[in-house]
Parts: C-alpha cells; sequence; structure tokens
C-alpha cells in the first residue's frame, strides 16, 4: 500500500514536478493560516476554560473570587496541639516573640472566615518549603493542616473543600502571583476580587507595589490585616519600610537583593511549575524591570 502511494507520487513527480510541489506548498500554507486563526482566537477569549478543551477538567469551576492567605513560617511540631504556642513554628530570630505563633492562627482564622462569607470565594493558603532546617514541609501545608487542626474554626462544611494551598512562593510578591496562577490552574479562570489576608503593616505593600506590579485593577482588590505582636511592632515596621523601598526598585524582586533573597528561600531547590497553569500571563512570569510589565494581562 504504502509502496503504490510512492510509486504513485513518483510517477506524478516525473510528469508534473512542478504542479506536485505546488500542490504541497498550498497544503501547507493552508495548515499554517489555519493553526494561526484558531491560536489568535483562543487569545481572544475572555476565559480560558476552552483551551484545555473540557470544561469538567477544573474541579473548581464555580469559584471566582481568590483569597490568598500569605504564609509566614512552616509548622515543625508532629502533633497539632499546641499550634499557638512559638515552639512549635521555625522562626527566623525576628520572628521570635512570644504571641508570634498566634498572629499565624489568626490569619488562618481571617482567611477561613472571609471564604465563609464568600460561596463563590476559593481560599488558598501560599507559601514554599522556605526553610531549610524546617525539612521539606511548605509554609501553605502549614496552613492547612492548622486550619485542619482547628476545625476550620467552625466552618468545615463550608469551608474545607475549596480551600487549597500554593506551595511554591518564596515572598510576599510571588504569594500574590503564584496564587493568581494557581487560580487559573484550578477554575479555568483569573480570578474577579482578589482579597489578601496578612499584616496590617504589610497592606501597603501589597495594594500598592504588588498589585501595582500585576497591574490588577484597584477596585477588585482588597487587603484584610491583622496586627503583629505588640512587643515585635517596632522592629516589624522598621523591617517593613526597607523592604518597602526594596520592592519600590525592584518590583518584581527578580535583581539584587530580593533575588538573593528568593534564592534562600528555597533551600530544597524546588522547580517552580508556573506558568504552566496559566498561559496567558506566561510573559509577567519572565518579566524582570523597573516599569510595570507593559504586555497584555487578561485582567488589566
Ligand atoms: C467583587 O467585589 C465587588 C466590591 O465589593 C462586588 O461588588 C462584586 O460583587 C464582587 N464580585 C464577585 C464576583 O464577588
Amino acid at each position: 500500500m504504502i509502496k503504490s502511494i510512492g510509486n504513485r507520487f513518483n510517477h506524478y513527480y516525473k510528469l508534473h514536478p512542478l504542479v506536485l510541489i505546488l500542490v504541497c506548498l498550498s497544503i501547507g500554507i493552508t495548515v499554517l493560516i489555519v493553526l494561526s486563526i484558531s491560536e489568535g482566537q483562543f487569545k481572544m477569549m475572555p476565559t480560558y476554560r476552552k483551551l484545555d478543551g473540557n470544561v469538567d477538567s477544573y474541579p473548581f469551576a464555580r469559584f471566582r473570587n481568590l483569597v490568598m492567605v500569605a504564609g509566614h513560617s512552616v509548622y515543625t511540631s508532629s502533633s497539632c496541639e499546641k499550634v499557638d504556642k512559638e515552639d512549635s513554628w521555625y522562626l527566623e530570630p525576628y520572628q521570635k516573640h512570644p504571641g508570634q505563633a498566634a498572629t499565624f492562627v489568626t490569619h488562618i482564622h481571617k482567611g477561613v472566615e472571609i471564604a465563609a462569607n464568600d460561596d463563590e470565594a476559593l481560599l488558598l493558603f501560599s507559601g514554599g518549603e522556605t526553610r531549610k532546617d524546617a525539612g521539606p514541609r511548605s509554609e501553605a501545608q502549614s496552613y492547612w493542616i492548622v486550619a485542619e487542626s482547628k476545625q476550620w474554626f467552625g466552618e468545615r462544611d463550608s469551608v474545607r473543600s475549596r480551600a487549597l494551598t500554593e506551595e511554591h512562593a518564596r515572598d510576599s510578591f510571588e504569594n500574590l502571583l503564584f496564587s493568581v496562577c494557581r487560580f487559573r490552574e484550578l477554575t479555568g479562570a483569573y480570578p474577579q476580587n482578589i482579597t489578601v489576608v496578612g499584616y496590617d503593616f504589610k497592606e501597603e505593600r501589597f495594594v500598592h507595589l504588588h498589585r501595582s506590579a500585576i497591574r490588577f485593577p484597584e477596585s477588585r482588590f482588597f487587603y484584610s490585616g491583622t496586627s503583629s505582636t505588640q512587643n515585635s511592632r517596632e522592629a516589624a515596621l522598621k523591617g517593613e519600610a526597607l523592604v518597602r523601598t526594596q520592592f519600590q526598585e525592584d518590583p518584581y524582586g527578580c535583581m539584587g537583593s530580593l533575588w538573593r533573597k528568593r534564592l534562600g528561600r528555597d533551600p530544597f531547590h524546588r522547580s517552580i511549575p508556573y506558568p504552566n497553569g496559566c498561559p496567558e500571563i506566561e510573559g509577567l512570569f519572565r518579566y524582570c524591570g523597573t516599569v510595570p510589565y507593559p504586555g497584555f494581562l487578561p485582567w488589566a
């Protein structure tokens, strides 16, 4: 069969070499045109579910809003009885203050509460395996397990099934960017509204620096801040002012000291899966600059 097609091909080629070359060329060009048109159509789509063929392939397609709790530490205790004790968490020297562990639990509680009040919210705990001595356990997993041990603060039935993790972020900018990507991966679309839960003194950083860097509309971005412990506050505010300056000069955290800090927070060399899961914003992931990313963004 194949041989006979080959023979025939040979035969035609001898008879009309030019015609055959033209036919092959036009078939090739047609295929290219069809491919480029269909790709263009996909780029125009407001949501991206069809890209992957099947709506059902997104297990969380019905959620519209992202609630993100930014991780600050890894839970190291092997029991879940002392989630608000400092000994149970891996703390950097600057974090070692009585009451610090309780502030993490407050963030988790707050995230659960906000999600409980919004049926369309997906809750993400975000944070990677950032501490070598804590072992290969992520901040996100730590927060999830604490929520679990607290029975989701009375909201287990409502929230547990829509609380997931983003396990690679190494700093606050990545908490935001990676969670948005993870949201797309889970729901097939980008969030309508984003609420970030964290310390009140980080509000400025998230709302003005990180949000601006990804050009997410301010009217759809919310910050829920809780206070830090009283005795750590002064040092925290000082530290925060420094980090804010760094992000002002390097909004994507991809140069100099912010970049080095990221590397230091990845002791186990985890490969980062993104922008797999959010192909539309691949350019944003690759971008490094001091002015806002100028390319296409699905929400801007
Ligand atoms: C997003 O937030 C705005 C302002 O609070 C609200 O009016 C809107 O309904 C929210 N959208 C969704 C999908 O919840």
